[in-house]
């Protein structure tokens, strides 16, 4: 087919004949279009499934003879609870809309999302984390993947360099792939969290790379990780290496892009760790305008299902998501549900939720009498346990999981957020 357009455009020697070769070219094409689209059509499967992990048969987490390890997600018996608070908050908000009759809810909403679902947010956090957050500082995303979306669209180089960590969440290290002209570079872990020492040296290798950069795209290097309970080892970085990983960002220029979704499912008494945006500080002589950013989500502490989060970046950086073209054309991403949360967090129900998951996940604890306690972390939503057969090779290129049978007196659903990868960053 392609063949055949090309020759007639070979013919085609005054403008006239060109508008037909051109119009012809163009059927020409749309025919191998359809007759691609057509053939990918037969081969594209739609099967009936109801959920993510529906139909996987190692990520199924609702077959109810195995308590399945292998993903972080609530259960039907968590999820139960959702629909009345979910009606209640509808309900609320749009008496509201009705009240003001304006019914901007249905409007496209401003590029950083609703006002007022920033300033509930701003106000939860403050209360959850104990440190101040600021309503400027928030925008809302659809979710902690989607917050990297927009951050690796946005503000990184597009031939930059993304550090991870030896072993990070797996399907991080998918959204990165889409970004051929990015390299993915792993820094080395000691004791299950990010080597430093490590860390700089490879910075000062790497920051000698000739990176596009503009107004926007203000970073050559963004290192992601989960300092707070991390994913998959579940360790949280001390306060002295949090210190010293915000110098190290800001002397290379690099940001530190954090996945902050399991910080408030926090066990312990009193405030969960600070997370590491907290260590940036404005005030700091050697401050640089912000080299940390939090990324934060209400799949673990409210429900996968909302397709809400935020991300806690300084003014400069702020500034630059807020201008985002897809930001601009399309508003606020969720501006509806963004309403729904507003009422959710006024009406102080996702406080309340929030406590009794982590009293429900803190009786999970229980589990770890099943298994041998030297190889078992406990942490946030998950529990996470190292394999003891884990050599390096292996550990590259291989996902590990397991599941177990139900044990007494625990209900299967209710242990559907236990997960134990071993999770890998591909060897590239
Ligand atoms: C570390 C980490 N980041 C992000 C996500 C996904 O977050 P979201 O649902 O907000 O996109 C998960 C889910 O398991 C996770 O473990």
């Amino acid at each position: 087919m392609y063949m055949l357009v090309k020759s007639c455009y070979a013919y085609a020697v005054s403008n006239d004949v060109k508008m037909v070769v051109y119009s012809q070219q163009l059927w020409y094409i749309s025919c191998a279009v359809n007759v691609r689209q057509q053939t990918e059509m037969e081969q594209t499967k739609d099967t009936y499934l109801r959920h993510l992990f529906d139909g996987d048969p190692i990520f199924n987490v609702y077959k109810k003879e195995v308590t399945n390890l292998s993903v972080g997600a609530p259960g039907p018996d968590v999820l139960k609870q959702c629909g009345l608070m979910m009606m209640r908050a509808t309900q609320h908000r749009l008496e509201e809309e009705e009240q003001e009759g304006n019914y901007y809810l249905f409007q496209y909403g401003i590029t950083s999302g609703l006002w007022e679902c920033r300033e509930e947010l701003a106000k939860f956090l403050g209360r959850r984390y104990g440190d101040p957050v600021a309503r400027e500082q928030l925008i809302l995303t659809c979710g902690a993947t989607h917050g990297l979306q927009l951050l690796l669209c946005s503000i990184l180089s597009s031939n930059g360099v993304i550090f991870v960590e030896e072993v990070t969440y797996m399907i991080a290290l998918d959204a990165f792939n889409q970004f051929p002209l990015m390299r993915i570079v792993i820094v080395p872990m000691k004791d299950d969290l990010v080597d430093l020492d490590e860390m700089e040296k490879i910075l000062q290798v790497e920051r000698k790379g000739n990176y596009f950069l503009n107004k926007d795209k203000i970073f050559w290097g963004m290192f992601y990780t989960i300092p707070t309970y991390h994913n998959p080892t579940g360790m949280t970085l001390p306060p002295e290496d949090c210190k010293r990983l915000v110098k190290i960002a800001r002397e290379n220029s690099i940001v530190v892009v954090c996945d902050d979704v399991y910080n408030l499912l926090h066990y312990g008494d009193g405030l969960p760790p600070h997370r590491l945006f907290y260590y940036d500080n404005p005030k700091d002589p050697d401050y640089k305008g912000g080299n940390v950013i939090s990324n934060g989500s209400f799949s673990k502490i409210l429900f996968p299902a909302i397709r809400l989060g935020w991300l806690e970046s300084s003014h400069r950086i702020t500034e630059i998501l807020k201008a985002s073209g897809i930001l601009k054309s399309g508003g606020a991403v969720n501006h509806y549900i963004s309403g729904l949360i507003t009422s959710l967090l006024q009406m102080n129900i996702e406080d309340e939720y929030l406590d009794s998951l982590v009293t429900l996940y803190k009786t999970h604890l229980k589990l770890q009498r099943a298994f041998d306690s030297n190889d078992c972390i406990l942490m946030g939503i998950v529990q996470f346990l190292s394999l003891p057969i884990l050599d390096k090779t292996l550990l590259t290129m291989t996902k590990f999981w397991a599941m177990t049978e139900v044990l007494d007196g625990m209900v299967p659903s209710s242990l559907l957020t236990i997960q134990i990868h071993k999770q890998c960053s591909y060897n590239y």
